[in-house]
């Protein structure tokens, strides 16, 4: 099988992680938006997450003139009335850190009960032909609760305290391989990739 690259516009270095080893068993590499300096920062003021994914695979496409996938993803929180949700990378204002949004998530949610606790990660996928068309758009999501202690250092952002209830593990206790069966992403690209692999003929 020859393997072909594909540009993912996406400059959270573990998200890119993630992405790279979901489609990596499809035949497709990842180079990252990083590797290409020029290119400018996506706003992402779009109020969906399928918005914000098609508005980083559309501006990054046209720029480079190149097939390009658009990824965005959050947490929305049920008693937070699906907050943080877009705002998830950014949660804890200027300066946000993962460590951060989890201390704002931990302190809105402090009176929060656990039979309340209940939360689910959401990720939409879009690719863009170089012309700025979206030709694919999907959604994964994958439910879960929120925990009131950080458990286990795999996974990143709000990870430690995502549990899935099933398997009595957060994301971050989870092994790459379980996580890359059950998560919102892994949902979202088990949709792409047969559509994607239906697309690439059009890339040469
Ligand atoms: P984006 O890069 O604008 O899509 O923001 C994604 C943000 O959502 C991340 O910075 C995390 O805070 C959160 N997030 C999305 N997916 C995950 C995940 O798989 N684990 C943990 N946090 C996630």
């Amino acid at each position: 099988m020859s393997e072909r690259t594909i540009v993912l516009g996406s400059r959270n270095v573990k998200k890119i992680r993630e992405v790279a080893e979901l489609l990596a068993p499809a035949g497709f590499r990842v180079v990252p938006v990083t590797e290409f300096p020029d290119v400018p920062e996506v706003i992402e003021d779009g109020d969906t997450f399928a918005a914000n994914a098609a508005k980083k695979a559309t501006e990054v496409a046209v720029a480079l003139n190149q097939w390009v996938i658009g990824e965005d993803s959050g947490l929305c929180v049920d008693a937070l009335k699906g907050a943080p949700g877009i705002y998830s990378a950014r949660y804890s204002g200027e300066g946000a850190t993962d460590e951060k949004n989890n201390e704002k998530l931990l302190c809105e949610m402090s009176d929060v009960p656990d039979e309340r606790r209940g939360a689910g990660y959401v990720c939409s996928v879009a690719l863009s032909s170089p012309s700025g068309e979206v030709r694919i758009a999907v959604e994964g999501t994958c439910r879960g609760r929120v925990t009131r202690e950080a458990r286990g250092d795999g996974g990143f952002g709000y990870d430690p305290y995502f549990l899935i209830p099933e398997f009595h593990r957060t994301f971050a206790e989870l092994s790459v391989l379980v996580k890359h069966t059950l998560s919102h992403r892994a949902r979202a690209f088990s949709l792409f990739v047969p559509q994607l692999r239906k697309i690439s003929a059009e890339f040469d």
